[in-house]
């Protein structure tokens, strides 16, 4: 009993102090990287969608303390995790392609590669097959066994944050003006809800006035599709014309 209790905790102290590496399944789960991106492959061709919302996942999961996979516990009787917090209810979606990636790797490789990595791999791949850029991704993360729904609320940022608010928050983790251009650029694919910018629409910084910088002409397809006191949940295919853009 007692030397297979000292293996685990040496182990477990070995996991955590061991930083993260490119290949870190190289040998316990050669295929993992191929596993990963097959499944996404088929979950995309039959919801195209779920390619944002995957990457969605990995921010949502990474700034709340860490890129430790807190994000897809569910609540329990002792512990209301993140998926319900305000940035994540409604709206975070597809954990169904991250519950078929595990299964797929636990048929493979039992117990070995964490659902932490696996939200960092399909993450990757998702941009990849969507036809964006490739990175090698760092592995060997661990997974957290508790969530904090009050830690995201604290810091996930609002839809309604303004631009010095979120540099300032991405510098408190260390991310530049870049990263969170990055990040803004990410949301050109998916779907967003009514819910997000009605308040640009109908009332912005609490002036009762519309957003002045969005073109008029796209801004009246969006209010058309989101009516104020309409429906929050409704998402709508919108096209700008190029001279609507400015
Ligand atoms: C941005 O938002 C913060 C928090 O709501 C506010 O204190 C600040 O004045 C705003 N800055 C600008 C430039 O609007
Ligand atoms: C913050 O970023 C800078 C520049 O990228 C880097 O040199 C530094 O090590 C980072 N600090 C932390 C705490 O991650
Ligand atoms: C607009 O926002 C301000 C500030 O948040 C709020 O006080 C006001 O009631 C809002 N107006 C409407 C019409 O929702
Ligand atoms: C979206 O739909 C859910 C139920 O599916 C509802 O509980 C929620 O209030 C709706 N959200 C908005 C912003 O309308």
């Amino acid at each position: 009993m007692f030397p297979t209790l000292f293996l685990f905790l040496s182990l477990a102290i070995v996991a955590i102090g061991t930083p993260l590496r490119p290949g870190f399944y190289s040998e316990t789960c050669p295929e993992a990287e191929f596993i990963v991106r097959d499944v996404i492959k088929k979950a995309m061709a039959r919801e195209t969608r779920s390619a944002a919302s995957v990457m969605r996942l990995q921010f949502h999961d990474c700034l709340v303390n860490g890129c430790d996979g807190s994000v897809l516990l569910d609540d329990t009787p002792n512990m209301l995790g993140e998926k319900l917090a305000l940035s994540n209810i409604d709206s975070l979606r597809s954990f169904e392609v991250i519950d078929e990636v595990k299964e797929a790797l636990e048929n493979t490789c039992p117990g070995v590669v964490s659902c932490a990595d696996i939200v960092i791999m399909v993450a990757r791949d998702a941009v990849v097959l969507s036809g964006g850029p490739n990175w090698e991704v760092k592995l060997g993360r661990l997974d957290s066994l508790t969530a904090s729904q009050e830690d995201s609320n604290d810091i996930m940022p609002s839809p309604r944050a303004n631009a010095t608010t979120l540099i300032d928050l991405f510098r408190r983790f260390n991310l530049s003006v870049k990263d969170l251009v990055a990040l803004s650029g990410s949301h050109s694919i998916g779907k967003g809800r009514c819910f997000s910018i009605v308040f640009r629409l109908y009332n912005q910084s609490g002036t009762g006035r519309p957003d002045p910088a969005i073109e008029p002409k796209f801004r009246k397809k969006l209010d058309k599709l989101c009516p104020l006191g309409g429906d929050g949940n409704v998402t709508g295919k919108l096209r700008c014309n190029p001279g609507e853009i400015r």
